[in-house]
């Protein structure tokens, strides 16, 4: 039954450059890298991947520049069977681009060239872009957009999730609580939660948002260390699974995905935190931000790891 379920991701489509080195380097100095390799980046598009895999239907949202590598990026989420029909294509702007820097543990730093990405506007979200879908996932930082989709969305009666990262921690509770207000899952992680919350203990700076902010659940990540669920005020947690890290970027944005997969199969809190954890870990052993397992691979794994009546009832929600 819910493998019929559609959802909607809406935000950055990028073409990702990564460098792989240990040294960054200083004014007039050069570094020698160990590897390089580019493919399709962009937060939303790389949630967009990852539900596909996972087995619902996906359909993405953004805006690309009207060049090669706007053509390349939407062959390439098609390829993945994401429904690409609404995505933008501006003359004005060059298509999205990042430069990632990846450390030899895995770790990532990246500089962002915005461009045609600035293109979606508030207009963009009609109701024939949301007719048809169960979930809607806004993974920027642009209050206008975030405000725009939350509103549509709710007025057809769907859940809604939002993943703003730094950009929208950067803007501070005040000006964003009025906008997530009314979210059903709002994800962020651990460095977002300290700046947003303004305290150097996450519990701590969480307690600080969820008094300003009404969200159903709030999810924040910790890297290897797994990830926390605030609900009904209560914390719970679950420990990331060990794995040698090759490259973390996008791990977030699998762990959003398969968090969303979890809640729209309606498995109970603890094991949607396990079920987005054991993505978000196999996520981390592969180079690039598309990296993420399809469904099989991440119950093949829980399974291998002694959760295979958790598996069973994940098959079990699927019939
Ligand atoms: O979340 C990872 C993504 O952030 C990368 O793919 C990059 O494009 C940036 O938007």
């Amino acid at each position: 039954m819910n493998k019929k379920a559609v959802v909607l991701s809406m935000g950055n489509l990028n073409l990702d450059i990564y460098i792989k080195t240990d040294s960054i380097p200083r004014p007039d100095e050069s570094v020698d890298a160990y590897e390089t390799y580019m493919g399709g980046g962009g937060s939303a598009a790389n949630f967009s991947v990852a539900i596909a895999r996972l087995g619902l239907g996906s359909r993405f949202l953004g805006s690309v520049g009207n060049d090669q590598f706007g053509d390349m990026l939407i062959k390439e989420l098609e390829s993945e069977g994401v429904d690409v029909r609404f995505i933008k294509r501006v003359s004005h702007e060059r298509t999205g681009t990042v430069i990632v820097i990846v450390g030899l543990d895995g770790s990532k730093r990246m500089i962002r060239y915005s461009g045609a990405n600035l293109g979606l506007t508030p207009d963009d979200i009609t109701k024939e872009v949301i007719n048809g879908v169960s979930h809607v996932h806004i993974a920027l930082g642009r209050t206008e957009i975030i405000e725009a989709a939350k509103r549509i969305a709710k007025s057809m009666g769907l859940t809604v999730s939002v993943d703003g990262g730094t950009p929208l921690a950067r803007k501070g509770l005040d000006i964003i609580k009025d906008v997530i207000d009314g979210v059903d899952v709002w994800l962020m992680n651990s460095f977002e939660a300290k700046e947003l919350g303004r305290s150097e203990n996450v519990v701590k700076a969480t307690e600080n948002i969820l008094n300003k902010v009404k969200v159903k659940e709030l999810i924040v990540t910790l890297g290897p260390r797994g990830a926390l669920l605030f609900k009904d005020g209560e914390v719970k947690y679950s420990d990331a699974f060990r794995v040698p890290p090759v490259d973390t970027t996008g791990a977030g944005d699998t762990f959003a995905a398969a968090y969303v997969v979890a809640t729209v199969l309606d498995l109970d809190p603890i094991d949607k935190l396990v079920f987005a954890n054991a993505a978000a870990s196999l996520k981390v052993t592969k180079r690039g931000a598309r990296s993420s397992p399809r469904l099989s691979e991440v119950l093949n794994f829980l399974e291998s790891l002694g959760y295979a009546k958790l598996v069973k009832e994940i098959l079990g929600r699927f019939e």
